[in-house]
């Protein structure tokens, strides 16, 4: 067994729902296989396991891994393509990007580079917008499976509206996700979703074959966009028949179930936001994306009033970067900036979107997302740099909620030293 020393901070009880900041300052954490067996002080702890191997985290903070609810595998070296709306964007910047991961070596070393990405930003737990070649899908698979990481993707569909090399038929996209499912659902900590790209690039017949899929694979999880743009969203109403809203067009083919996690939706109506609650599916809120799209203030406060689950997603490559400490303090910024319509979040909130929340989201809730007793230690060791204003704010702040606010307000992914999954480090540490 091992002992790991350190301030270890988690949100366990929903802060959106009277829950608070968890904290145990000078405190231990005794983990068999992965398992947290016990949780309390580093005195108690050494003194009833004198024998146990220690891993000394102390200074800075202990978080549980962050979880990325949504993230595109394709673009990571793209990020910062600014000045667009989406769908100009889609198509100057991100699907010519997209269609490069044709070319099997490029995927392997795009692969390489968007896993180092997540993992070095202390990003344990992700859904994954894969890619729309098969090949280039099965490799992020095998890669995530060697590094660990507890990772949900598959390969991204459409067939029609995109340009054509990025496009696929029913029957394909169908038969290439099962061979995709049955090579890796279940792996290692992969698991297999379904990713229609969003409706509007989607026929009919292609989201009853992602239908079919999705029941198909057993546990398999469901992932689109929606509602992220007003001329998508009006496009979307124009291309399918008889849809009241975005929502619709995937509710109409069964695709709004508890396994499925929709990004963005800031232009969400009362009715989709009362389905989606009903079908226990959750919302990725991508809050730098948003910005950097132009594409609106997330309606937070309606999602949570509603019963909604949400958690974050960094969009990358719209997005600006993997750490969700930033995306958490954006999601910050622009709910104060929604005045008296917005949710106004504490750092207990924030660390709550960057984990647990995104641990139910996914269906995790039971394995990551915190560190109780049970759960696996998948951690970050945030430690500033010595003298660096966070090291200065951390050493200073008056208690942990105070600390946690700094390192969303300040902390990047060069202030994680150390990431861990199931009690073992991954990637580089410092
Ligand atoms: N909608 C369809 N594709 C994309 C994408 O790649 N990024 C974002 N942000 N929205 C999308
Ligand atoms: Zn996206």
């Amino acid at each position: 067994m091992t002992l790991f020393l350190g301030t270890f901070l988690d949100t366990p009880e929903d802060p959106f729902a009277g829950g608070s900041l968890r904290s145990v300052e000078n405190g231990a954490l005794l983990v068999r296989e992965g398992t947290i067996v016990r949780r309390g002080t580093a005195q108690a702890l050494r003194s009833a396991h004198p024998d146990e191997e220690i891993v000394d985290l102390s200074g800075g903070l202990v978080l549980p891994g962050f979880v990325d609810t949504h993230v595109h595998f394709p673009q990571v070296r793209m990020i910062g393509a600014l000045g667009m709306p989406l769908l100009d964007w889609l198509e100057h910047s991100a699907l010519p990007e997209e269609a490069r991961l044709a070319d099997t070596d490029y995927a392997g070393e795009v692969a390489d580079e968007f896993l180092s990405g997540l993992t070095s930003a202390g990003t344990t737990t992700a859904l994954v917008f894969g890619a729309h070649f098969p090949a280039a899908v099965d490799l992020l698979f095998t890669r995530a499976a060697e590094i660990g990481l507890r990772m949900t993707s598959g390969l991204v569909v459409s067939d029609r509206i995109l340009r054509p090399d990025l496009l696929t038929a029913p029957q394909t996209a169908y038969d290439d996700g099962l061979a995709l499912a049955k090579r890796w659902h279940g792996v290692g900590r992969n698991r297999y979703a379904v990713i229609p790209r969003f409706s509007l690039s989607c026929t009919e017949d292609l989201l009853d074959s992602c239908a079919a899929l999705l029941d198909a694979v057993e546990g398999s999880w469901f992932t689109s966009h929606i509602n992220e743009n007003l001329a998508e969203v009006a496009t979307v109403c124009d291309l399918f028949d008889q849809c009241d809203n975005y929502l619709a067009s995937y509710h109409r083919h069964g695709l709004v179930r508890s396994h499925s996690v929709f990004a963005h939706n800031v232009h969400a109506t009362p009715g989709e936001l009362e389905i989606l609650a009903q079908q226990g599916a959750g919302v990725a809120h991508c809050p730098t994306s948003n910005s950097a799209l132009g594409s609106g203030l997330f309606p937070l406060r309606e999602h949570v009033e509603h019963g909604v689950q949400v958690a974050l997603g960094s969009d990358v490559g719209a997005g600006t970067g993997f750490s969700l400490f930033k995306e958490g303090l954006q999601a910050y910024f622009m709910q104060q900036l929604l005045g008296e319509r917005g949710l106004s979040l504490s750092p207990a909130h924030l660390l709550h979107l960057a984990t647990a929340a995104g641990a139910r989201v996914l269906g995790l809730a039971d394995e990551v997302g915190d560190f109780s007793e049970g759960k696996q230690f998948d951690a970050l060791w945030l430690r500033p740099g010595a003298g660096t204003p966070l090291d200065i704010g951390v050493r200073h702040a008056d208690g942990p909620g105070e600390a946690l606010g700094k390192a969303f307000a300040m902390g990047t992914t060069a202030d994680v030293a150390r990431v861990y999954v199931a009690g073992h480090p991954i990637g580089s540490s410092r």
